[in-house]
C-alpha cells in the first residue's frame, strides 16, 4: 500500500469510527476498541470497505454521503460487533444509572444497581454464596482484580464484609462512562475502588501494574466468551500471561448477550483442559446459571 493509500484508508477509518460513535451507546467506547472492529469490517468484507473507500474519496455532500447504502452497511456493521461484546449485556435502565445511585442512600440500595447488567442481575440471588464459597477457597485477601467488571464491582459492600476491611478492588472494562459511574458510586460509598476504561484486549490493559499484581486475586466473571468472539484462544495467552496465581473464571450458562452461536452443553470445558494440561489446581462448580472454575496455578 502506499503513502497515499494508507493515508485515505486512516481518514475513512476515523470518519467512520466517528460516525459509529454518534450513537449515545457506543460514545463513551475506546476509539482503538471500535478502530479493531472497523478493521474486522476490512477484513471481513473487503468489496464494501473498498466501495465505501471510494464514495469516501468522491467530492459529496455529508447529507448525500450518509445516504449511501455501502456507508449505512458499514456503519451498521461495526456497530453490531459493539454490541456482541458490549452494549447487549445492558438493561433498558442502564441509561438511567446516575439518577439511580444518586437516589441510593445506603450501600446496601446501590447493589439493586447490579440488575442494570445482565451479568450481574442473573448473579444477583446467589452473589453471597458465591463471595463465601470463593473465600472458603482462596482465603482473606487484600487484593482484588476485576477484569471485564461490567457492573460487578458494586457488589463491593459484600466483596469487603466477606474478604475484609482492607480490601482494595481494580476493576476494569470498555466504556468509560461506566468506569466513571462505578468510581462515583465508590466515591460516595468510600469504597477502596478502582477504575479504568480501557480494552482488555490491549498491550495498555495487560501492562497495567494493577494487572500484575501477582498477589491479587483476579475474577474473569463471563469474560472469556468475549475475548473468544474477537480471537480465538485469546483467553488462554491472557490466563497465562497473568502473574495472579488465583483466578475466578466463569462462563454463563445461559446465553446473555448477542453471541449468535451460544454452545451451552460442555460450557467451559474446554478451560478447564487448558488448566489441567497446564498442571494448574482447578475446581469447578455451578451456581445459579453459572459455571465458574476457582484456578489455582501450581507455583503458589
Ligand atoms: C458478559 S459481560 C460480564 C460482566 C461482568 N464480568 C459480570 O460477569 O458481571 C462481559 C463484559 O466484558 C466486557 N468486555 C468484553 N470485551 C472487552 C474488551 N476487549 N475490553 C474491555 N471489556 C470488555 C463487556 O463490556 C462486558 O461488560
Amino acid at each position: 500500500m502506499t503513502t497515499t493509500e494508507e493515508r485515505k484508508r486512516e481518514l475513512w477509518s476515523q470518519k467512520l469510527q466517528s460516525l459509529v460513535s454518534e450513537k449515545a451507546e457506543f460514545a463513551a467506547l475506546p476509539k482503538p476498541l471500535v478502530l479493531s472492529k472497523i478493521a474486522l469490517l476490512e477484513k471481513k468484507n473487503p468489496k464494501l470497505w473498498r466501495e465505501c473507500l471510494k464514495l469516501y474519496e468522491k467530492e459529496s455532500s455529508e447529507k448525500q454521503f450518509l445516504k449511501k447504502q455501502a456507508i449505512k452497511e458499514a456503519v451498521k456493521f461495526v456497530r453490531a460487533e459493539l454490541r456482541v461484546v458490549y452494549s447487549s449485556f445492558l438493561s433498558p435502565k442502564h441509561a438511567k444509572k446516575e439518577k439511580l445511585l444518586a437516589s441510593c442512600k445506603t450501600e446496601d440500595k446501590v447493589l439493586e444497581l447490579l440488575t442494570l447488567h445482565k451479568s450481574s442481575k442473573e448473579r444477583f440471588a446467589v452473589y453471597e454464596e458465591l463471595y463465601e464459597r470463593i473465600f472458603l477457597w482462596s482465603g482473606k485477601t487484600n487484593n482484588i482484580v476485576d477484569i471485564a467488571c461490567g457492573f460487578n464491582p458494586l457488589s463491593f459492600s459484600l466483596l469487603r464484609t466477606i474478604f475484609g476491611k482492607k480490601l482494595k478492588v481494580f476493576a476494569c472494562d470498555m466504556n468509560k462512562d461506566d468506569m466513571e459511574f462505578l468510581q462515583a458510586a465508590a466515591t460516595k460509598f468510600s469504597w477502596n475502588l478502582k477504575t479504568k476504561a480501557v480494552d482488555v484486549m490491549s498491550e495498555e490493559c495487560l501492562t497495567l501494574p494493577e494487572v500484575n499484581d501477582p498477589d491479587s486475586l483476579v475474577f474473569l466473571f463471563k469474560a472469556l466468551d468475549s475475548f473468544e468472539h474477537v480471537q480465538r484462544h485469546w483467553s488462554k495467552h491472557l490466563v497465562s500471561r497473568l502473574p495472579a496465581k488465583k483466578l475466578v473464571v466463569s462462563f454463563a450458562l445461559n446465553s446473555l448477550g448477542a453471541h449468535k452461536k451460544f454452545e451451552t452443553k460442555n460450557r467451559g470445558s474446554w478451560f478447564v483442559k487448558y488448566c489441567e494440561k497446564n498442571g494448574w489446581s482447578c475446581e469447578p462448580f455451578v451456581l445459579g446459571s453459572e459455571l465458574y472454575v476457582l484456578v489455582k496455578k501450581n507455583y503458589v
